[in-house]
């Protein structure tokens, strides 16, 4: 098959390959961390201005992937503990400075959460909910969790992302290929509705669109100028 030039400018074959999530992540780890990848770009600060000061608080950090927010938190002091149902990506993050400081547990979110009701006082769910299909269920558990006075935080890649066909999405080196792992399609109003059917205030809602700032910093994010791609939400109990 005849190679094209993929937009992370690595040479790609064929259709892209849509895997079971678990899978896509376990095969994206081994990468995920390498890549240009403007939603991170974009997103870091933003979720890091909208979490605040997380001394001494409990926090559960939910899909956390290679531990990009879970360590950060407790490098500032928080005491976290991070789920993701990828091994792969469970193990990049045990691997990186500071893993010991985090408590890091195998789980599959969409099987409830194992934490005791009202028993932390931060909820992150940073770029996940793309993967889950019953948004409702999951907000319900992260409502039940957050204590009065906390606060729930979700980034997500923005659904107009996939309306355009778009979803998180990665070329494995191996083969040339462009892996899908599995996502759910999710309109705006669905993060809406979930959060009010699981008793969650919305005191922070919003979009963020690729601007020229953002195309300059991540070459990826240059054809999507214009477009929102980012969704950020902040739920109180
Ligand atoms: C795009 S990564 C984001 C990782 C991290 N939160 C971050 O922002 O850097 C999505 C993560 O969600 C995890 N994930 C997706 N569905 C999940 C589920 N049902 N249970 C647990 N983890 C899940 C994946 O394994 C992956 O590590």
């Amino acid at each position: 098959m005849i190679g094209r030039r993929s937009d992370d400018g690595t040479e790609t074959t064929g259709e892209p390959r849509i895997v079971p999530t678990r899978e896509g992540y376990d095969l994206w780890s081994q990468v995920y961390d390498d890549e240009d990848n403007p939603l991170i770009t974009l997103e870091t600060a933003l979720v890091e201005r909208l979490l605040g000061d997380v001394r001494g608080l409990t926090i559960a950090d939910l899909g956390c992937g290679t531990g990009r927010h879970a360590l950060a938190m407790a490098r500032a002091g928080g005491s976290v503990v991070a789920l993701d149902f990828s091994a792969g990506m469970l193990a990049k993050a045990r691997a990186k400075p500071g893993g010991t400081a985090v408590r890091f547990v195998r789980h599959d979110l969409t099987n409830g959460l194992p934490f005791a009701s009202r028993s932390v006082d931060r909820v992150t769910c940073c770029l996940v909910l793309e993967h889950v299909v019953d948004l409702d269920g999951a907000l319900a558990e992260m409502s039940r969790i957050c204590r009065a006075g906390g606060f729930v935080l979700v980034s997500d890649l923005h659904p107009t992302m996939r309306l355009l066909g778009r979803q998180a999405q990665f070329t494995d080196p191996a083969t040339g290929r462009k892996i899908r792992p599995a996502a759910a399609r999710h309109q705006l109003s669905d993060y809406v509705v979930a959060a009010t059917r699981a008793g969650l205030s919305i005191d922070h809602m919003s979009e963020h669109v690729v601007d020229e700032a953002l195309a300059a910093r991540s070459p990826r994010a240059r054809k999507y100028l214009c477009w929102p791609l980012l969704l950020l939400l902040r739920l109180r109990p």
